[in-house]
């Protein structure tokens, strides 16, 4: 049972008994209105408090069943609250911990609502791409106006429940509670006052029945419409909303009802929701590790070390600085660690400077910051982050120092981009302990972080280091040991196709406006000059040694032979003016392209933007189907979340193997095969890999690999 009803006096007090949030999925929805039926029928019930158990009220709707024949299945959610708001006995909803989405739209549909302070509440479904759909479109503008309501929808974020309850007039909320502990007491004194009201004749409040308007009418609603689609280029649930709450300005109840129904259904249909579903489930399945229980016990962390104050060591300090857990950072001379405190001091100066920050949490922060060149400092941390130089002999030196000073027990992470993570275990005598964190830049930005587990990382480790990531606000997501891991592994197709494009005829704008048109915030070559294009030259140089076979255009590399290593030499794929930042076509970067193809005996043909895209993001889905048949990525949906949180990959989109999947396998490969015979290109690399051949003979999809 998910429901359990008890009899206090003459109130009966439904509880929602369906951890951990009480979510409202098909069983709850039957229990709930037969419960509320038998209340209804009960003559020694004179009134129905409904609550929830545990930590919320409720959550909302059970999103395991969208998309599921449980979803269509009476009664829906609307229907359960046509149901309580029929009831001829006063229904006083009693709201603590969270009352989200479809909780608060349950409770709207009561006659009385008393919520505990602290309470959280959202109509978050436009983060699902969607709108409220159990009328909250119609009943949320009644309660709190309209502007309010619309904000709180477009947006989809929680607020505190006390912020609504000073709405001027405001009617979601009755009473405010005095205490989480002691709401459903007052709700039950509510209800039982409310009956006695009742039974003296006064009508059952309804929020239905209250007027909806604004005061500037069609004007608001024009601005507010301008406003939503500017901010929500890709997506329509927010316009919608705007609609829909418009619709409860100008039509009766039950047809602005109607309306927001339809809107919804559609909205279900839609790719972007159907992506943003798609990422809101691939966050929570990334945690999951096939052979990590997730009762792993871990390993306590309340001391961390950074090895390396650069570039990357700094932000990563900083990430477990805002969490209120102490650092040391270390560096190898005095010269590097002023200018890495500097650094440090400087980001989050600008914070302060820009209002983002207190300046009391600011020295909060810096004060849980110790700074050293001594190893002594760093041997009790719990966890400790290497981020020197990309050089193994750097980090040889570091691990052996490590492993001779860090007490048992604690955890050795590396921050390597490139170099094998077993190699680095190998310098300690406990490989269990070695794991990477691989950040990425600015790391305390970046909201990805790949946990990489090496072939000795210990289970308890593994699971530790992904709790810590939830610690700092990361998306953690976990890669077997290859060279670039997930995301950069991918990451060098993609950018390799795009250096072919170049000596096939594109110009680097004509490329990186046609993959920003379908999404990316940025192209391949604006990107590279942001990052600076020489670090991909040392990393081909050391690749011509290690690894002959792989071949790129050599654009990129003439362009770093002319010094043009991006917007930090004023110069790169695009000319740049002084201080500015806007990429400028380059007549002597065309001029180079011509001459390279010229040498290569290539004749520029057009291509169009179609092909382009289809070149960067297949070969992503290529490398991935390689990837998860290594089983280097535990399922299709990480690859995802690594390309959604780290890349830049167009969330409307929802990551390179769900596209690919909406594409159909089927066009994914034909087009492959395709490339397969383009004389310049790298031929082999456009056979489907083995998975996607066997997807395809199986009529599946990536999404059959999720769990
Ligand atoms: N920059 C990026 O975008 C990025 C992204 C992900 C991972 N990484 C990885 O992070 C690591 C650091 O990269 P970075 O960009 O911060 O480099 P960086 O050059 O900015 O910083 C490295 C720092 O390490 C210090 N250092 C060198 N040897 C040391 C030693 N023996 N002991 C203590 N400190 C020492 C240097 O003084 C320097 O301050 C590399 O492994 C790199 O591959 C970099």
């Amino acid at each position: 049972m998910t429901v359990r009803c008890t009899l206090q006096g003459d109130v009966e007090v439904i509880a929602l008994d369906n951890p951990p949030l009480n979510s409202l999925g098909l069983d709850t929805r039957r229990e709930l209105v037969a419960a509320l039926e038998q209340a209804q029928a009960d003559p020694d019930v004179a009134a129905i408090v409904l609550t929830g158990s545990g930590r919320a009220f409720s959550a909302g709707a059970d999103l395991h069943e969208f998309g599921s024949p449980r979803a269509g299945q009476e009664p829906g959610l609307a229907g359960v609250i046509g149901t309580m708001e029929r009831a001829s006995k006063p229904v006083v909803a009693a709201l603590h911990g969270l009352a989200l989405g479809g909780g608060l739209e349950l409770a709207m549909g009561c006659h009385y609502r008393i919520v505990a302070p602290g309470t959280r509440v959202a109509l978050p479904e436009v983060k699902l791409g969607l709108l409220p759909g159990a009328g909250g479109t119609q009943r949320l503008p009644r309660a709190i106006g309209v502007g309010p309501a619309l904000d709180l929808m477009v947006r989809g974020e929680q607020v505190a429940a006390e912020a609504l309850v000073g709405i001027p007039e405001q009617k979601l909320f009755d009473q405010l509670a005095r205490g989480a502990d002691t709401v459903l007491d007052e709700a039950v004194a509510l209800a039982r006052s409310a009956s006695r009201r009742h039974a003296a004749g006064a009508p059952l409040p309804r929020l239905r029945d209250l007027p909806c308007g604004h005061p500037q009418g069609d004007a608001y609603f024009q601005s507010a419409r301008d406003a939503v689609r500017a901010a929500n280029r890709n997506f329509p649930a927010p316009l919608q909303c705007v609609d829909a709450v418009e619709s409860a300005t100008r039509e009766p109840f039950d047809v602005g009802l109607a309306h927001e129904r339809e809107r919804f259904v559609d909205l279900m249909r839609t790719p972007q929701s159907l992506a943003l579903r798609h990422a809101f489930m691939a966050e929570r399945s990334a945690r999951k590790i096939p052979d990590v229980a997730p009762d792993t016990a871990q390993r306590t962390i309340a001391k961390v070390a950074v090895i390396g104050a650069g570039t990357m060591g700094g932000g990563i300090a900083m990430n477990f600085l805002n969490a209120g857990i102490p650092v040391v950072m270390l560096e190898s001379s005095q010269q590097a660690l002023d200018r890495g405190l500097a650094t440090l001091r400087r980001n989050y100066e600008a914070q302060v400077g820009k209002g983002k920050l207190e300046p009391t949490r600011y020295a909060q922060r810096m004060a849980l910051l110790t700074p050293t060149l001594g190893y002594a400092d760093v041997a009790d941390a719990d966890l400790v982050i290497e981020a020197v130089f990309e050089d193994l002999g750097v980090k040889e030196q570091v691990f052996r120092q490590l492993d001779a000073v860090m007490k048992p027990g604690a955890i050795l992470a590396s921050n390597t981009s490139t170099l094998d993570l077993n190699t680095i275990a190998a310098f300690t005598r406990r490989p269990q302990d070695v794991v990477g964190m691989h950040f990425f830049s600015p790391a305390n930005v970046m909201k990805l972080l790949e946990v990489v587990r090496g072939g000795g990382t210990g289970r308890d480790v593994l699971a530790t280091v992904m709790a810590v990531g939830g610690r700092i606000g990361k998306i953690c997501v976990v890669s077997g040991v290859c060279d670039g891991f997930i995301g950069n592994r991918m990451i060098e197709q993609y950018t390799r196709q795009a250096g072919f494009l170049i000596d096939e005829g594109c110009t680097p704008d004509q490329v990186d406006k046609a993959i920003e048109a379908f999404g990316f915030a940025m192209g391949p070559f604006r990107m590279g000059d942001l990052a600076g294009n020489d670090i991909g030259w040392a990393i081909r140089k050391r690749r011509a040694i290690e690894k002959p076979g792989v071949r790129f255009s050599k654009t990129a590399d003439l362009l770093c032979a002319m010094g043009r290593f991006g917007q930090k030499t004023g110069a790169g794929w695009y000319d740049y003016a002084p201080g500015k930042r806007d990429a400028v076509p380059s007549r002597l970067v065309l001029d180079m392209i011509e001459r390279h193809r010229a040498e290569l005996g290539l004749t520029p043909r057009p291509i169009d933007d179609e092909e382009i895209v289809q070149r960067l993001v297949y070969a992503l889905v290529n490398e991935a189907a390689r990837i998860l048949d290594e089983k280097i990525a535990s399922r299709p949906s990480d690859i995802d979340m690594v390309y959604l949180a780290g890349y830049g990959f167009p969330l409307h989109r929802g990551g390179p193997l769900h596209y690919a999947d909406g594409v159909g396998l089927s066009n994914v490969a034909k087009a492959m095969e395709r490339f397969a015979q383009n004389p310049h290109d790298d031929a082999g690399f456009w056979q489907p890999a083995p998975l996607l051949r066997r997807l395809l003979a199986g009529h599946a999809t990536f999404a059959s690999l999720n769990d």
